[in-house]
């Protein structure tokens, strides 16, 4: 297995996520596909004029067969939505996508990246179609949503958001779930700070949730962040770092979950998902974690 990084779908997530890989040196070997393919072209062209300012690196636009070698493979393929879809609303169009793209992937042995959405039931779906094991499934889940989370904390208090330790789990959707009970900072609870206030929750829980609604509103897609969380996803990956991350796998196990993707705090290596962390979680919380599994439950029984 080579250690090169394939992207499928290069709208504008895709490209986000490739320059964010190359200006990182996280791969030598970049290819690059799109369902048109001068897209990808006109990418792969692009971003490698672009070789006299990363770490060393080359993009080809290829098709998804000669990607088949790569040490992980990043889906973004699939429609974005507008302003007024959720994520679930994209399932129906999206999922015949992810079976195309399936098919492709046959005998594919390395790590599957999945981003498109809605992105757990896509994971839960590329896993089944595919049959690369679970832990080799990975859909970026609530790694954004938890970035976001700990963007808007540290702003409200000025600390870096590096330094603060709060999680999003569940779907990266309308019902994910902010775990505020566990949130630290420099080993104190969160809500032990002078500085924070009870009233900053609901304001950034729903900040939160509706973050990809209020940018899509404005601007039509998200793209810079989700292209950061992935690259770094990937980069950790491949330089198997063994951190730990809210990533959506299908689960067996933790919280009694059975065959259904979700995001938990999930120990990454360079083959995958090591161990899922059963992270504390308050009454309520645990409450809303599990209703986040029924709705993702429910899409995933819903797709026929
Ligand atoms: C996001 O949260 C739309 O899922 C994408 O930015």
């Amino acid at each position: 297995m080579k250690s090169s990084i394939g992207i499928i779908g290069m709208g504008w997530v895709g490209a986000s996520t490739a320059i964010s890989i190359l200006n990182r040196g996280i791969s030598k070997d970049l290819l690059v596909n799109d369902v048109k393919k001068e897209i990808a072209e006109g990418e792969a062209m692009d971003l490698n004029h672009g070789s006299s300012f990363y770490p060393s690196a080359k993009v080809r636009a290829v098709e998804v067969e000669e990607m088949l070698d790569c040490e992980a493979i990043v889906i973004t393929a699939g429609r974005g939505g507008s302003g007024d879809e959720t994520r679930l609303d994209l399932l129906n169009d999206n999922i015949k996508i992810a079976k195309d793209i399936s098919e492709k992937l046959k005998g594919y042995k390395g790590i599957l990246v999945i981003v498109s959405n809605p992105v757990d039931v896509l994971t839960y779906y590329y896993q089944k179609f595919t049959g690369i094991p679970k832990h080799k499934v990975i859909g970026t889940g609530t790694f954004l949503d938890t970035a976001r989370l700990r963007d808007m904390i540290g702003t409200k208090i000025s600390i870096d958001p590096k330094s603060i330790h709060a999680y999003v789990v569940g779907e990266h959707g309308d019902s994910e779930v902010v775990l505020w009970s566990g949130a630290d900072i420099g080993g104190e609870y969160l809500r032990k700070w002078d500085m924070w206030k009870p009233e900053y929750e609901q304001e950034i829980s729903e900040k939160v949730q509706k973050a990809a609604y209020e940018i899509i509103k404005r601007k039509g897609a998200t793209n810079h962040a989700i292209g950061l969380v992935t690259a770094t996803l990937l980069k950790w990956i491949m330089r198997n770092e063994r951190r730990i991350v809210t990533v959506s796998t299908v689960q067996k196990g933790p919280f009694e979950l059975e065959d259904v993707a979700i995001s938990l705090p999930s120990l990454i290596t360079s083959d995958g998902v090591e161990q899922i962390v059963e992270i504390k979680m308050s009454e309520k919380e645990k409450e809303r974690f599990m209703h986040s599994a029924d709705v993702l439950r429910k899409a995933i029984d819903e797709v026929n």
